[in-house]
């Protein structure tokens, strides 16, 4: 059976930190594992924008020994021009493993539920778990550990980032909390499922839309854009609601005085985080970007192995 990567809680508790623990092998020594030799190939397929996911799983899978595959999913029309399942069958016959950027996570699911390949949630619109494995493995490098630490995203608590920060960062016994405008509150199910795996780890879970609450003494401050990818056409109305929830150097204030600040990129300047703020001394973004590939070699490597 193929071990999916579809949503942060594909992972356990332990099988998280295993990941991690991999991570920082690979980083340390970039050549060293090859379980993609022979070259096997490898599917990359975007239904939307990208620079570090192809960048970074191309890398990666190459540095592992295998041969990345970018397929522009405009020009496959999946699920348009072919079915999904049409898709599934002819990519996994070919490959050893498919990451996939798309839109509905039930698509995602869709194409797992047939695939005899590992499939790899590149991002959803409700999840982008490969990005919060990287943001862990930063976290750690510059805390020194994870468990108990607090960590406050705050911005557009309805997107993927959040739902993932929920059930990543409760999967690491962080103190996980949440700030975002009343109308943009994360999906009740996902706050649950991420109660559930924090009364197994010693997290804890709040979710507000005060953001003092999750900024109180924070280790790490974590923000988002306020308009994903899929909701352009949205982008006037999505500004004011956020205003008071961007990353400045005045509401890092409420923040500990040696808090990291994270961001997944592209990050809007002035707009979720101030300039002084992203390029600021706080900051470990080009860290936080760099450990995708490390982060994304792991969990391929991890999930090849428990493939059987
Ligand atoms: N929430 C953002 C993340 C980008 C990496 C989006 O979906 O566009």
């Amino acid at each position: 059976m193929p071990r999916h990567f579809l949503r942060d809680d594909d992972l356990a508790p332990d099988e998280l930190l295993a990941v991690l623990d991999l991570a920082d092998e690979m980083k340390a020594d970039r050549h060293r594992y090859r379980p993609l030799a022979g070259p096997q190939a490898v599917a990359l397929i975007f239904d939307k924008p990208t620079l570090r996911t192809q960048l970074s799983f191309s890398v990666g899978i190459s540095e592992l020994g295998g041969q990345p595959v970018v397929v522009d999913g405009r020009l496959a029309g999946i699920g348009q021009r072919e079915s999904i399942a049409d898709v599934t069958r002819v990519v996994s016959r070919q490959v050893a493993a498919i990451v996939w950027r798309t839109f509905g996570q039930d698509s995602i699911e869709e194409m797992a539920a047939l695939s005899p390949v590992p499939v790899i949630n590149a991002l959803t619109d409700q999840f982008h778990p490969c990005q919060i494995l990287a943001d862990l493995q930063t976290v750690r490098e510059h805390k020194g550990h994870l468990a108990g630490l607090s960590f406050a995203y705050v911005g557009d608590a309805a997107n993927n980032m959040a739902h993932s920060y929920l059930l990543g960062a409760a999967a690491a016994g962080l103190d996980v909390r949440l700030a975002g405008p009343p109308e943009y509150q994360p999906d009740p199910r996902i706050v649950a499922d991420a109660e559930r795996i924090a009364a197994g780890t010693g997290a804890s879970i709040t979710v507000t839309d005060v953001v003092e609450k999750a900024l109180d003494g924070a280790d790490v401050v974590v923000t988002d854009t306020w308009v994903s990818m899929g909701q352009e056409a949205e982008k006037d109305a999505r500004e004011a609601p956020f205003l008071p929830y961007a990353v400045t150097a005045d509401s890092l204030e409420h923040a500990a005085s040696d808090a990291i600040v994270l961001h997944c990129l592209p990050a809007y300047r002035g707009k979720e985080i101030s300039a002084e703020v992203l390029d600021g001394p706080r900051s470990v973004v080009w860290d936080e970007a760099e450990n995708r590939l490390h982060a994304q070699k792991a969990l391929l490597a991890f999930l090849l192995e428990r493939s059987v």
